[in-house]
């Protein structure tokens, strides 16, 4: 699916992550993925993300899921809104709203979050950390747009949510169906929903905190390193203040962190692996019976094409001109350059027939085989 006049070289150089843009409506054909009783059923199962928010003249309440199935019917006539995260997980046509967005790169990627709200539902005006494309899909929404905010930008008191404290719109847009509003981060927005039936799509990205980064490369290095791992001085030398803390033991203790810490090609292994850990790891998702080769084979032999798993992050980094390292759920395979071109294909499409010379490869089997008993991968179902 493409973008009618949508230019991506030039929405990255003059819009992303710089201001907002209001896209109208950029679809061949718009038609909203998502009915909203779906949403709500997906609102109550267990494995799902989703909160509630309700609203009345003097206070914001949020409800975590999942939710009973009463509870939809129980609401009163004030506005309310319900948002269920990662939707595309389990709805094939909202994950196919990111198509038009993989000018993006894959690890950049977070989820698709939809809301359903009701006359004058909203989340009320906050900033996000992250980039967002709001896809209106059905019903319409007044969204406005403010300041750019950071950490000391003054917020409402409440517990579960981070509504601004002052909000003054700069411009604003009544979004109808199919119409997309690209928000950066920290830049202040509210929507409002103009009637009922009210439904957004926001294509979330991901962008890791300094301190989330230092933290995990942290706790990986951490993970390697033997007690035995220490300071050593065999070159002391006679010192006139025994107070003083050299120059050379502070080189020597420096170099013992910067060393780890600045080992780029573990790093970009580790990263790879940590970005690619699925959004829910919790969620087994590894198939009861794990397969063999061979029958990995019988079925390449048979032509039934694999599909990626809708939860499943792919992403690779090169190694030198031919071979990448290819990460799938929080694992790290290596690829030479004889799988390196499918492990590639792997990462820009969810569903391909594998080429008949890589079905032939050992190598090639063995990869496609551990990704079909990790769940990443999966053989399409064959209609009956
Ligand atoms: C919404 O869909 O109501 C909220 C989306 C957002 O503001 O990020
Ligand atoms: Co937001």
């Amino acid at each position: 699916m493409q973008l009618r006049d949508f230019d991506a070289d030039m929405f990255l150089r003059d819009v992303w992550q710089k201001k907002p843009l209001l896209i109208r409506n950029p679809w061949t054909v718009w038609s909203n993925p998502l009915d909203p009783d779906e949403l709500a059923g997906l609102a109550c199962e267990e494995d799902v993300e989703a909160r509630l928010i309700t609203q009345s003249r003097t206070a914001w309440k949020v409800e975590d899921g999942p939710f009973p199935e009463t509870r939809f019917g129980r609401l009163n006539k004030k506005p309310w809104t319900l948002l269920v995260q990662a939707v595309d997980i389990h709805v094939p046509d909202v994950a196919a709203l990111i198509e038009p967005f993989r000018f993006i790169p894959n690890w950049r990627i977070d989820d698709v979050m939809v809301s359903y709200a009701t006359d004058g539902g909203g989340v009320g005006p906050h900033f996000d950390q992250y980039d967002v494309f709001l896809i209106q899909g059905l019903g319409k929404r007044r969204w406005q747009v403010g300041a750019a905010c950071d950490f000391a930008s003054e917020l409402q008191p409440h517990d579960d949510l981070r509504l601004l404290a002052k909000f003054e719109a700069i411009n604003e847009w009544i979004l109808e169906p199919g119409d997309i509003l690209y928000v950066p981060p920290r830049v202040a927005h509210n929507g409002i929903a103009l009637g009922d039936d009210c439904m957004t799509y926001s294509i979330g990205f991901r962008a890791p905190s300094r301190g989330e980064l230092i933290a995990h490369w942290c706790d990986h290095l951490l993970e390697e390193i033997q007690d035995d791992d220490r300071y050593a001085d065999a070159h002391l030398q006679a010192q006139d203040n025994p107070g003083e803390i050299s120059a050379t033991a502070i080189a020597g203790l420096h170099e013992m962190i910067t060393e780890k810490m600045l080992d780029r090609k573990a790093f970009a292994r580790w990263f790879g692996q940590y970005n690619s850990m699925r959004k829910y790891p919790e969620t087994d998702c590894q198939i009861d019976e794990p397969l063999q080769v061979e029958d990995v084979r019988a079925c390449l032999d048979r032509h039934i094409p694999l599909c990626r798993n809708p939860a499943s992050r792919f992403s690779f980094i090169r190694q030198g001109a031919h071979a990448v390292l290819l990460f799938v759920d929080g694992e790290c395979f290596e690829c030479n350059p004889d799988i390196a071109p499918f492990a590639e294909q792997l990462c820009v499409q969810g569903r391909f027939m594998v080429d008949a010379d890589l079905g032939k490869l050992d190598s090639g089997i063995a990869l496609i085989t551990k990704l079909l008993n990790q769940g990443s991968l999966a053989f399409e179902e064959e209609e009956e």
